[in-house]
């Protein structure tokens, strides 16, 4: 079957990082369905062998040694350009009649990407809707929305009801990026393909589960988008929340788009409403101390740069168990992991046995960059008596099967020209994420509490984060995963 994906917004970053990278790398593995057409579209004024050049050297930066001369030469074969204007209604039937011209096929089905700043999918999708170019009567149209998707409950509604408009459901494409990785599909796996982990997997068991995503870089030249958004909006709404509906929600009875994000669903449906009083005792905030010294950051600025949300689940698996979200720029360094920690023994037989929390059974998701799993217990130290030491069972990914982690975007690319929007947030999913961020993100713009607090780079944040836990009886597991056979630089 043919393809053609129609990318807006071609000369952006996004574009030259992710897309043509992922497609690139889809083309040396055959994936890539052989009659697939790439064209980009946006106002720089290139010929096609101008763009396909920036590609080529883009594409080389991220891929590497990877970029295999007479490959990239068939790749860039599939690839073209179309200058206009997205704002531009009248810029619409031309491309469409361009695009039109390269599809042998009349049954070609178009992938159209949007990834451009988010003022511009409105239009955009009016313009394709006026050009006739959503619809479906010879072949499938898609359309795929890159994140931020809104920048609250209410702008989200808006952005839905505007793009069903003219695109029905199914035909939406909602990224985000986190669903394509690895690792945070084999949450499924882990969960439902085994039978150890689901018994224990509920209040009687864990104790507490922790959802991090830090991040060692600073905000640097996003600033400017950065902090009219902040932490909650940028890794919060879509990301941790995301983590979090997988490793709560239960077993789905087929693996299919609408069941699964049923189940996801209903996890954010149970979330537990964030009173004031809530926001001001279940979350932290803070700012690295030279966020404000970033280029377009005014020098009073209260955005938040990382932020810890303590949450509740309130249904029958979940009752009382917390869920800590914690996430963060200009942290001690990059690593995304979900932590199951379970409660202690019900009775300690042993004296100078483990009797605090962080020393009882624990299980580590490493979603990145040191993607595997660890499995924490007790274990009787050789020769010195009962004493006992933490030790972990340790499972690799890259070790184990000895090749190379995918980028998310493959997957996801993938997927959408095959027309499976599992890895993709429904409608509702979306409104429902916002409905939990916005009242947080309320009380913290009016002012808090809790106030913001400045960080050092380099460290876990504020140091009342540390503090906010401890008082709850509970640590942060704050480790900085060990990488191997991994070169950072892939990411
Ligand atoms: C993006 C955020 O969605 O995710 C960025 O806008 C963040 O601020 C990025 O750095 C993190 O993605 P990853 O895949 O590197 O964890």
């Amino acid at each position: 079957m043919a393809h053609t994906i129609v990318i807006f917004g071609a000369s952006g970053d996004l574009t030259r990082r992710k897309l043509i990278p992922a497609l690139y790398e889809l083309h040396r593995k055959k994936r890539l369905p052989p009659e697939t057409t790439i064209v980009g579209m946006s106002r720089t004024q290139y010929s096609h062998d101008q763009w396909r050049e920036v590609l080529r050297e883009a594409t080389a930066a991220q891929v590497g040694p990877k970029l295999l001369p007479d490959l990239w030469d068939e790749f860039a074969r599939r690839i073209y350009y179309y200058p206009g204007d997205v704002s531009r209604a009248e810029d619409f039937p031309g491309l469409n009649a361009f695009i039109s011209s390269l599809e042998a096929e009349k049954n070609t089905t178009r992938v159209y990407y949007l990834s451009l700043a988010p003022e511009f999918y409105e239009c955009t999708v009016e313009h394709l809707g006026q050009a006739g170019m959503a619809d479906e009567t010879h072949a499938p149209r898609r359309i795929v929305v890159e994140k931020p998707f809104g920048r609250d409950l209410q702008s989200a509604r808006v952005l839905n009801a505007k793009i069903h408009e003219v695109f029905a459901e199914h035909q939406i494409y909602r990224i985000d990026h986190y669903l394509g990785k690895e690792t945070v599909a084999n949450v499924l796996v882990l969960r439902f393909a085994n039978t150890i982990f689901e018994p224990i997997w509920n209040r009687r068991y864990v104790d507490h589960v922790q959802i991090t995503a830090a991040e060692n870089l600073p905000v640097g030249r996003r600033a400017a988008f950065y902090e009219s958004a902040g932490i909650l909006r940028d890794m919060f709404q879509n990301h941790l929340l995301q983590l979090l509906t997988l490793t709560a929600m239960e077993p789905p009875s087929r693996v299919n788009a609408d069941d699964i994000r049923d189940e996801k669903v209903k996890v954010l449906r149970a979330v537990r409403p964030f009173t004031r009083a809530d926001v001001a005792a279940n979350t932290v905030r803070g700012q690295y101390r030279k966020y404000r010294d970033e280029p377009g950051v005014p020098p009073n600025s209260q955005t938040a740069t990382f932020g810890a949300v303590k949450l509740y689940v309130d249904n029958w698996r979940w009752q009382g168990v917390p869920f800590y979200l914690r996430s963060g720029k200009a942290m001690s360094c990059r690593t995304t992991q979900i932590v199951i920690q379970f409660r202690e023994p019900p009775h300690m037989m042993f004296e100078g046995g483990p009797r605090r929390i962080h020393e009882a059974n624990r299980l580590v998701l490493q979603i990145q960059p040191a993607e595997g799993i660890q499995i924490h217990f007790q274990t009787k130290v050789p020769d010195a008596g009962m004493k006992m030491r933490l030790t972990d069972l340790d499972f690799n990914f890259r070790e184990k099967f000895a090749g190379e982690m995918p980028e998310a975007y493959e997957r996801l690319l993938l997927d959408v020209m095959m027309g499976d929007p599992s890895l993709f947030a429904r409608a509702d999913e979306v409104e429902l994420a916002w409905n939990i961020v916005d009242p947080i993100q309320e009380a913290w713009d009016e002012g808090g509490p809790p106030q913001l607090e400045l960080y050092e780079a380099g460290g876990w944040g504020p140091p009342y984060s540390e503090e906010w836990m401890q008082r709850q009886g509970r640590e942060w597991f704050n480790v900085c995963p060990v990488i191997a056979n991994h070169d950072e630089s892939e990411d």
